[in-house]
């Protein structure tokens, strides 16, 4: 259940009998020659949205704009100072604290957000808080493997372009050829160094691999490790 689709009553009726909620948090950034810039932000959106119904909990509208700023030389990436992202995140969650969310799980896609979302948990008393974020549970890190091993790479991975074709099909850029197949590797902080070293924009991966038959898989395994995650967090 969507939060943004509900109406007031029916949450202050949800709030009588729950107090959890799920919030995706993502990025808007670019990701390689055949990803879509909502990666990060489409993967953790339908993984919470499969998730919840399972769970019978609310999902919150998707924080979409995360930290990113050395993919700004790559046109469509839009970035937040870290200091606006854990502004955003501490009202979005003080907010749902008010109305008596007592348990709000951090579902993220953006390994860049990760410091910046742990920043602001770690300041927060309350409501309880968990982070966790779609491609590090078990599950999807093994199929993951299983599936491209080493060519999964670090930045525009196949796994998570896999994830995005499949709940997102427009989005799917199946015959894009890529040179060499697979990216180097490394990192660069400033923006015009990391497209020097990263012409199209992939760390490490082999993005050409991606399936959209595997984003089936692998929405699966991630909403399989957050079921039982959201669990032990809520017990
Ligand atoms: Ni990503």
């Amino acid at each position: 259940m969507r939060l943004d689709r509900l109406t007031w009553p029916e949450v202050e009726a949800y709030l009588d009998r729950a107090d959890g909620i799920l919030l995706p948090v993502g990025s808007t950034e670019q990701h390689g020659p055949n990803g879509p810039l909502g990666t990060d932000a489409l993967c953790p959106e339908a993984v919470a949205a499969a998730a919840a119904e399972r769970l019978g909990v609310l999902v919150a509208p998707t924080l979409a704009l995360g930290v990113a700023p050395y993919h700004m030389a790559f046109p469509g990436t839009i970035t937040l100072t870290p200091e606006t992202f854990q502004a955003v995140m501490k009202e979005t969650i003080t907010s749902l604290a008010r109305h008596g969310f007592a348990h709000v799980y951090v579902l993220n896609g953006h390994g860049g957000n990760i410091p910046f979302i742990r920043g602001v948990l770690k300041e927060m008393k309350s409501p309880r808080c968990r982070l966790h974020s779609w491609f590090a549970g078990p599950r999807v890190r093994a199929l993951a493997k299983d599936l491209y091993g080493k060519a999964e790479g670090l930045h525009a991975t196949p796994s998570e372009i896999a994830l995005a074709w499949h709940v997102a099909p427009e989005t799917r850029r199946e015959d894009v050829a890529m040179t060499p197949e697979r990216a180097p590797g490394g990192f660069e902080k400033e923006p015009d160094a990391f497209r020097a070293r990263f012409p199209d924009g992939r760390i490490g991966s082999e993005a050409a691999l991606a399936r959209a038959e595997d984003g089936a898989r692998l929405l699966e395994a991630a909403v399989e490790d957050v079921i039982e995650d959201y669990r032990a967090f809520t017990a």
